[in-house]
């Protein structure tokens, strides 16, 4: 990594008043989770039909094999690295204010980060189609699918946003006043494809913050909006610069 650029980076981390993290499915790709686009991307293996609201209600049961075999088997093993605890630990000195996620693999929790903004909702919680009662995912049984409501009999469905449904009105709030308020954008490990998540950096950009991108390839954003670019595996580049920041 770029010597210069890696310092250039820390000097806007210093300096910065209201620091707001951006992440992506490639932050968590070194805990072993796949990305969605790019090489061993999810959907070149999976068709995403399966995580759309129509397709799930009419074919619940064919849905819920590869949500578990995917988000539950698969993800559920996985632990943070370094690139999560690292925005745990600008957190914990004061220097990130909040972390807007497009995952829903609740890793920036289990890294320690206290104020993560779940654009896409989560996997740790199972929601009713019908009663709306909410479960956390360890208390149901995916033995049987799909996972019915103990209360009320009616499928239940992971608590993430699926192809069709919109954004949690809180975490959509909670985004939109990071973006009218940072000082400094930090993204990390994203392709900014999907729509609204990958306008907020956007909006955060006309609302004069600086981009800091942390991507082991260019971007959506790299050559439109990205201020200082540090091309690499986030947990690396992550723990390079939280290493110079604990020296100032
Ligand atoms: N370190 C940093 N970046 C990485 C790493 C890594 N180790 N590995 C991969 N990347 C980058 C890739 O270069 C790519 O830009 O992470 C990005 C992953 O892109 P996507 O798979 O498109 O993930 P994301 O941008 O989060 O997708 C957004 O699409 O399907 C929906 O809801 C899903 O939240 C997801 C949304």
């Amino acid at each position: 990594m770029d010597k210069d650029k890696l310092n250039e980076a820390a000097e806007l981390i210093s300096k910065a008043e209201h620091i707001t993290a951006f992440t992506g499915a490639g932050i968590s790709v070194e805990s072993g989770i796949p990305p969605f686009r790019g090489k061993n991307g999810l959907w070149s293996k999976y068709d995403p039909i399966f995580l759309s609201l129509d397709y799930f209600y009419e074919n619940s049961t064919e849905s819920w094999k590869l949500i578990k075999e995917i988000f539950y088997d698969f993800f559920g093993q996985a632990l943070p690295n370094y690139a999560h605890k690292g925005l745990a630990e600008l957190e914990k000195f004061g220097k990130l204010e909040a972390v807007i996620t497009q995952n829903i693999d609740n890793l920036h929790q289990e890294a320690g980060s206290l104020n993560v903004i779940e654009f896409h909702g989560t996997s740790r919680i199972l929601a009713c189609t019908q009663c709306s009662f909410k479960y956390q995912h360890k208390e149901i049984s995916l033995v049987n699918l799909p996972p019915i409501c103990p209360r009320c009999g009616s499928v239940l469905k992971p608590n993430f946003i699926f192809f069709g449904e919109g954004i949690p009105q809180h975490a959509y709030l909670a985004s939109m006043f990071e973006a009218e308020n940072a000082d400094l954008f930090i993204i990390i490990g994203t392709t900014g494809e999907v729509m609204p998540a990958s306008l907020i950096p956007q909006i955060a950009k006309q609302n004069g913050a600086k981009i800091l991108e942390i991507n082991t390839e260019p971007s959506n954003y790299t050559h439109e909006l990205t201020d200082v670019f540090l091309q690499g595996k986030a947990s690396m580049i992550m723990k390079q610069l939280v290493s110079l920041l604990d020296r100032d």
